[in-house]
């Protein structure tokens, strides 16, 4: 039987899935995910006898409720990889009670996916005018988006010739006429390198967020001072994210990273990138991330099998996370924490 990601390369042929998958320039031809081998490298040390007499995987985040600490992260040009574009997640995500990130690439409108789920943030990208950022949170507030995403990392490229896999998603989408819910033109909006923005416009944007009660999220920090600055400007959490190293091979892992973040940033941390299965999440948790989110694999579930496939990719991993934990001798997810971990040096 084919695998969802064999599936996948079948139907999106070569351009679209080398896009997915993202291999970056300064990558070696056949390098493994460094993010996925990091987590690998944490191994669970199980304490048993423990007595516990049930487990509960659900956790709490600034105030929502989730089944486990699990969710789903941003990804552009939904539509490219399912009719349906981002709708079969959003169902998938409801179903079973998970956050679910959209990016303000996506080309299903903001609106449809509110709609279909309540559960929903929206990522933007931390670059050009703070008005565009601004009215993008209006419209998110309007369809019932509960929290806000903003992606400081690379948020645009520098230079061309940089995208990930080497493929133009603006181009694929202004090709077939679709208008993003950035963009009011077809493709991208096309956002200005410089100048880069500031902690000034993370104010401005925070301030605004909390006018609408949104959460505001960083994603993209990796460095410490990074995550205590962000703490003295209205920044409700931090992602621990290096986009799944598709613009660069070259940064360091959010799972090397979220102790000396946790030490620092004083707020929720979340895990993004290389997560590919329930015990990466009690990993992460472990780590000290609230939740950790994953994309790839989701995006192959969609394209291998829609709703139902993501629907059992995401369920598993939730009866994984408790198999672990369980085992672990834990009976919620807040006893998890370093004390459960060893790492593997090389
Ligand atoms: C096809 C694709 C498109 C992506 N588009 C966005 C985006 O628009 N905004 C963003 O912040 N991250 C984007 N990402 C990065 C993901 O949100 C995530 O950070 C990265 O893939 C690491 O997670 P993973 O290892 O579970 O895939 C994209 C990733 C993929 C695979």
């Amino acid at each position: 039987m084919l695998t969802h990601d064999q599936k996948a390369a079948e139907r999106l042929g070569n351009a679209l899935f080398r896009y997915m998958q993202g291999q970056p320039a300064d990558g070696l031809p056949g390098d493994a995910d460094a993010n996925q081998q990091a987590l690998r490298r944490f191994r669970l040390i199980p304490r048993v006898l423990q007595g516990n007499e049930a487990m509960d995987t659900r956790i709490t985040l600034l105030n929502q409720h989730w089944s486990a600490p699990l969710g789903v992260g941003a990804f552009a040009g939904d539509r490219l990889f399912h009719d349906e574009g981002l709708l079969p997640i959003a169902r998938a995500c409801k179903r079973l009670q998970l956050p679910l990130v959209i990016s303000e690439e996506t080309v299903t409108p903001l609106e449809q996916i509110g709609a279909a789920y309540s559960g929903c943030w929206l990522q933007l990208r931390a670059a050009g005018d703070v008005g565009r950022i601004k009215a993008l949170i209006d419209r998110a507030a309007q369809a019932g988006i509960q929290q806000i995403v903003l992606t400081v990392l690379a948020p645009v490229h520098p230079v061309s010739g940089l995208q990930p896999g080497g493929f133009s998603v603006g181009d694929a989408l202004k090709q077939r006429g679709w208008h993003t819910i950035g963009s009011s033109e077809p493709g991208v909006a096309a956002l200005p390198a410089f100048p880069v923005w500031c902690w000034r416009q993370i104010d401005e944007v925070a301030a605004h967020c909390a006018a609408h009660h949104l959460p505001l999220w960083l994603k993209g920090i990796l460095h410490e001072d990074d995550a205590a600055q962000a703490a003295q400007h209205g920044v409700s959490g931090i992602i621990a994210s290096n986009i799944g190293l598709r613009q660069s091979a070259r940064w360091a892992t959010p799972a090397h990273r979220l102790g000396a973040l946790q030490a620092s940033a004083r707020m929720p941390l979340l895990l993004d990138g290389g997560v590919r299965c329930g015990s990466d999440a009690v990993v992460a948790r472990c780590l000290g991330a609230s939740l950790a989110l994953s994309v790839r694999p989701v995006i192959s579930a969609l394209v291998a099998g829609g709703e139902n496939a993501v629907c059992d990719l995401l369920s598993g991993w939730i009866h994984e996370v408790a198999a672990i934990s369980h085992w672990c001798g834990v009976s919620e997810m807040a006893a998890l924490n370093g004390s459960f971990l060893c790492e593997e040096r090389h």
